[in-house]
C-alpha cells in the first residue's frame, strides 16, 4: 500500500499505510495466515481515518502536560445519554451507566458475577466467536440455537431458543444486537419475542449493542433493553465507541444497567479490579458522542457505496458468491458454499491463491461453514484490488 502523509483529513480514499503503528490486522498476517502478503479484510477496525472532532479534542487535551487519575466526568456521560436519546429516543440516566475496558472484558466479568461455573450460556449461532470462548474460557456450559438463513437473511429459529433454554436451564443469553457477522438489525418484535422467551425461563439477557450506531441506509436500530419493562430490568447492555469511530486501540466500552440490583453487584465486581481510566480513551469518547455525528454520518454513506461496488461486482463477476446485504456494520457476510470447497480448501485457496485475509466463516460456528467474512471499512480502490484479485483465482480455478 502507498503510504501518503496526511493530517487531521478525512480523506476515505487514500490509502493509508499502517506501518509502524502496531496494527494487528497488518502485523498479525503472517502469523494467521501464513502470509504477510494477503489484503487483510479480517478483524473489525476500519483502514479509515478517524473523525477530526476526536482528533483535534485529544490534540488539545495533549497540550496540557498532566495525565494523573482521573475521573469519568459528567460531561463526558452527559454526552452517551443525550447521543442514545438523539439516535434511539433512548432516555437512560447517567447512573446506569458503568466505565469497562472492553465489550469481551465486561461480558466475561458480566458472567463471572451472575452465573456460577458449569450454568448455561446461550447463544445464536453462528455469531461473533469471542461469544464462544468468553463461555468456554470462564467454564461456562456454551448451548447454541442454529439460526435459519431464509431469503437472505437470518431469523431466530424461537422453537429451538424456547426449547434450549429449557432443557439447558440456561441462565444468560448473549445477544449481539445488530449481529456480527451477518450485519442483521433485529427488529423490535424480534426482541420482544426473544424478551419474552427469556422472561418465560428467568434469563438475564446481556445485549452487545457494539455495532448499532452503523445501522446503514437510514435504519434504525432497536435498543434490547427499550423493548419493555422486563428487558429493561434484567439486561446489561454493552455500548462503545470502537466500533463506531474507529477507536478499539483505546479499550473502553460502557456497560447500561437499569436495574439497581444488578448495577450494584457489577459495580462491586468491576471495583475488585482496582482498575483506573484511560484520559485519553475519555477525551476521544466524549468528543465521538459530542460531536461525531458529522463523520458517522459520512463514513456510513461510504461503506454503503462500498456495499454496493462489492455488490455489484460479485453479482456480475463471480454470480455462484452469494451476499448477505447487511443492515448495519462494515462487515461483509459471503457465502461460497456453491463453490463446494471443505473449509481447509477455501481458506487456502482465499490466502494462496486469491492472496486476502478475510474472517473464516467456520470459526464463527459450524453454521458459518463456507462462509466468509469481509471487512468493507477501507479505501474503495483497496477492494476493487481485492475483487480483482479473487476473480483471477476463481478464473484460475476453474482451468484446472
Ligand atoms: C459483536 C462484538 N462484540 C465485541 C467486540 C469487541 O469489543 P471490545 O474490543 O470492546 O472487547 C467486537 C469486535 O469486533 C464485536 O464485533
Amino acid at each position: 500500500m502507498k503510504a501518503k502523509n496526511h493530517s487531521f483529513t478525512e480523506d476515505f480514499d487514500s490509502e493509508w499505510s499502517r506501518a509502524g503503528t502496531g496494527a494487528i490486522k497488518y502485523e498479525m498476517r503472517k502469523k494467521l495466515f501464513g502470509s504477510g502478503e494477503v489484503i487483510p479484510l479480517w478483524v473489525a477496525d476500519m483502514d479509515l481515518p478517524m473523525a477530526d472532532e476526536i482528533k483535534e479534542a485529544l490534540a488539545q487535551r495533549l497540550e496540557h502536560p498532566f495525565f494523573g487519575y482521573t475521573l469519568w466526568t459528567d460531561s463526558c456521560k452527559d454526552a452517551l445519554v443525550r447521543w442514545m436519546y438523539k439516535r434511539y429516543r433512548w432516555s437512560i440516566s447517567p447512573k446506569w451507566l458503568g466505565l469497562s475496558m472492553g465489550v469481551m472484558p465486561s461480558i466475561s466479568f458480566l458472567l463471572e458475577e451472575f452465573t456460577a461455573e458449569q450454568d448455561p450460556v446461550i447463544i445464536l449461532s453462528p455469531v461473533y466467536n469471542p461469544f464462544r470462548e468468553v463461555v468456554e474460557d470462564g467454564n461456562r456450559r456454551l448451548v447454541e440455537s442454529a439460526m435459519k438463513l431464509t431469503g437472505g437473511k437470518y431469523v431466530v429459529d424461537f422453537e429451538d431458543f424456547e426449547k434450549k433454554i429449557i432443557r439447558f436451564g440456561v441462565k444468560v443469553f448473549l445477544l449481539c444486537n445488530p449481529h456480527n457477522p451477518s450485519g442483521r438489525m433485529w427488529t423490535a418484535e424480534e426482541l420482544q419475542k426473544l424478551a419474552s422467551v427469556c422472561e418465560r425461563h428467568g434469563v438475564l439477557v446481556v445485549s452487545d449493542e457494539i455495532h448499532a450506531d452503523l445501522a446503514l441506509q437510514g435504519k434504525t436500530h432497536v435498543p434490547f433493553a427499550k423493548t419493555g419493562e422486563w428487558a429493561k430490568n434484567h439486561s446489561v447492555t454493552c455500548v462503545a465507541p470502537s466500533k463506531t469511530f474507529n477507536l478499539a486501540g483505546f479499550n473502553t466500552s460502557v456497560t447500561i444497567i437499569p436495574n439497581s440490583k444488578l448495577r450494584v453487584r457489577f459495580a462491586r465486581r468491576m471495583q475488585k479490579l482496582h482498575w483506573s481510566y484511560n484520559t485519553l480513551a475519555l477525551t476521544a469518547m466524549e468528543a465521538a458522542y459530542r460531536d461525531g455525528n458529522r463523520w458517522l454520518e459520512r463514513l456510513k454513506k461510504y461503506v454503503w457505496e462500498n456495499y454496493l461496488f462489492l455488490r455489484n461486482f460479485v453479482e456480475k463477476e463471480l454470480p455462484e458468491v452469494k451476499l448477505v446485504e447487511p443492515e448495519a456494520g462494515y462487515l461483509l457476510w459471503l457465502d461460497f458454499r456453491d463453490w463446494k470447497m471443505t473449509v481447509n480448501e477455501l481458506n487456502d485457496f482465499l490466502v494462496h491463491e486469491a492472496r486476502l485475509g478475510l474472517s473464516d466463516g467456520a470459526s464463527f460456528g459450524k453454521e458459518g461453514e463456507g462462509f466468509q467474512r469481509l471487512n468493507m471499512a477501507c479505501s474503495r480502490s483497496v477492494l476493487e484490488q481485492a475483487m480483482r484479485q479473487l476473480k483471477e483465482a476463481a478464473e484460475k480455478l476453474k482451468k484446472e
